[in-house]
């Protein structure tokens, strides 16, 4: 039966390529690709032996066949995502197949439900995360989005990665941004959540023009302050980010400091009030250093550390 089953899934496999063989790119017919479509992504998905250097490379999926020339694949090719398998593996911790689920789109694309028998893991891993972690011709949300733009940054942009024990602390974008988990201080959403129903993507990817390949914005998801005096948010003068972020920025800095401080001298490292200042603590360095996605929960949280002083003597 098991035989059987693989036999028909080859064949499947074969016909596939075959459709595949007989496409003619300067031909390109969007309608044959709807009906396609789905068949030909899996075609170019066949699992490779193994991985080489070139194999590492974000290229498996082969969307770059079609989507080469369009801005949003070279400006992929700027961001961090287009590093994230090399710097994993290359990187200091210990790499277990769980970090690829964030770190290689390979991860559902060649693993062993869609492949029977092909086993996912740092040896056999290849791609970044790229087009198909966020993108799917199967997919019948606005831009073939996997997920809706708002929940999908989160899925991986958190510290809580389900990696304990690997030595290595996640930023907390997520969670400074909707403003939870920090120890002390109850729920506090950064402003940004209900005026941006895209969330991350509206500040990380706004760009002015959708036909240019960008430095900031677009798929270079490269954040940058001039995004935050669009019309009718911070554009008047005494409420420019480009001078008040730096002031907020010190306010936190220093009381950065002093939680530091008072955690370098605490004699009992173990009580439940050091771990909850020290929580709070990374939670606001793991953002961007100073809690840069939700400023009034970093006060927030950071105050609260500071009034655990007296339990830490
Ligand atoms: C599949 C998991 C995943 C998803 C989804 C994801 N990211 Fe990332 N992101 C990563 C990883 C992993 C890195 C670290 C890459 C590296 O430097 O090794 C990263 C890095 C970044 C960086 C730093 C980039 C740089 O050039 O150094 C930014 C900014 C970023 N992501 C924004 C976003 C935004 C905005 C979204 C949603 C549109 C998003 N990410 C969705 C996994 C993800
Ligand atoms: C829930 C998703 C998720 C999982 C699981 C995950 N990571 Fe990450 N990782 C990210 C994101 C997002 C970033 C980029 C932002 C950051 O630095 O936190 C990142 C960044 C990193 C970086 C820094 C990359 C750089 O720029 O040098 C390293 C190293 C890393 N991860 C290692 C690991 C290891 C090791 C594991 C498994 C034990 C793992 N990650 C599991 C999401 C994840
Ligand atoms: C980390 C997630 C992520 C990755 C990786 C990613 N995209 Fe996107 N992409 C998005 C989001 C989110 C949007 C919608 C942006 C919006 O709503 O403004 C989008 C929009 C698009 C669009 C619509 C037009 C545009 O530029 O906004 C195209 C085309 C596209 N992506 C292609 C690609 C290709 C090709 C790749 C691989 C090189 C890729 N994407 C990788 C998240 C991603
Ligand atoms: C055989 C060529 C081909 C391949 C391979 C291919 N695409 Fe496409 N893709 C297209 C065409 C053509 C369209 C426009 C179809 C339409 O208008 O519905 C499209 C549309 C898209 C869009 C929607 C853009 C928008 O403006 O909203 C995204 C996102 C996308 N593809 C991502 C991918 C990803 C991710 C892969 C790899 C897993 C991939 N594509 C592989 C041909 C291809
Ligand atoms: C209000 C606008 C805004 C929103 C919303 C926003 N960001 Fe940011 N983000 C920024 C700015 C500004 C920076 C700093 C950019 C820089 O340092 O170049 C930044 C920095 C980052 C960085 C560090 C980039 C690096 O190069 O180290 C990551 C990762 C990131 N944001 C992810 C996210 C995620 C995930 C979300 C959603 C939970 C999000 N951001 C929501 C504006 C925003």
């Amino acid at each position: 039966m098991k035989q059987a089953l693989l036999f028909l899934g080859l064949s499947l496999l074969m016909g596939t390529i075959a459709l595949f063989a007989l496409y003619d790119y300067d031909s390109f017919d969007s309608e044959l690709w709807l009906t396609n479509g789905a068949k030909i992504a899996t075609a170019y998905a066949a699992p490779v032996e193994a991985a080489t250097p070139e194999t590492k490379t974000p290229f498996a999926e082969g969307c770059n066949k079609c989507h080469a020339n369009e801005p949003a694949y070279q400006e992929w090719h700027q961001a961090g995502h287009s590093h994230a398998l090399v710097n994993l593996l290359e990187g200091p911790y210990e790499v277990q197949t769980s970090c690829l689920s964030c770190h290689s789109a390979g991860y559902e694309l060649f693993s062993d439900r869609v492949y029977p028998g092909h086993t996912y893991n740092a040896e056999t891993a290849v791609n970044a995360v790229a087009c198909s972690s966020c993108h799917s011709h199967n997919s019948r949300s606005e831009h073939l989005l996997v997920k809706p733009a708002k929940h999908l940054c989160v899925t991986c942009h958190k510290m809580d990665c389900g990696c304990a024990g690997a030595g290595i602390i996640h930023q907390s974008q997520s969670e400074m941004f909707l403003g939870r988990e920090g120890a002390g201080i109850k729920r506090m959403p950064s402003p940004h959540v209900r005026v941006m129903k895209k969330r991350c993507v509206q500040c990380h990817m706004t760009k002015e023009d959708p036909e240019t390949v960008a430095q900031h914005g677009g798929h270079t998801f490269a954040a940058e302050l001039s995004v935050c005096s669009t019309a009718g948010c911070h554009d008047s003068a005494d409420n420019s980010m480009e001078v008040k972020l730096p002031q907020y920025r010190a306010e936190i800095e220093a009381k950065m400091q002093a939680v530091k401080a008072m955690l370098d001298a605490a004699p009992d490292k173990t009580s439940q009030a050091y771990l909850d200042a020290k929580l709070n603590h990374d939670m606001v360095k793991g953002d961007s250093g100073y809690g840069l996605h939700n400023m009034p929960y970093a006060n927030a949280l950071l105050d609260y550390s500071l009034s655990l002083k007296s339990e830490l003597e």
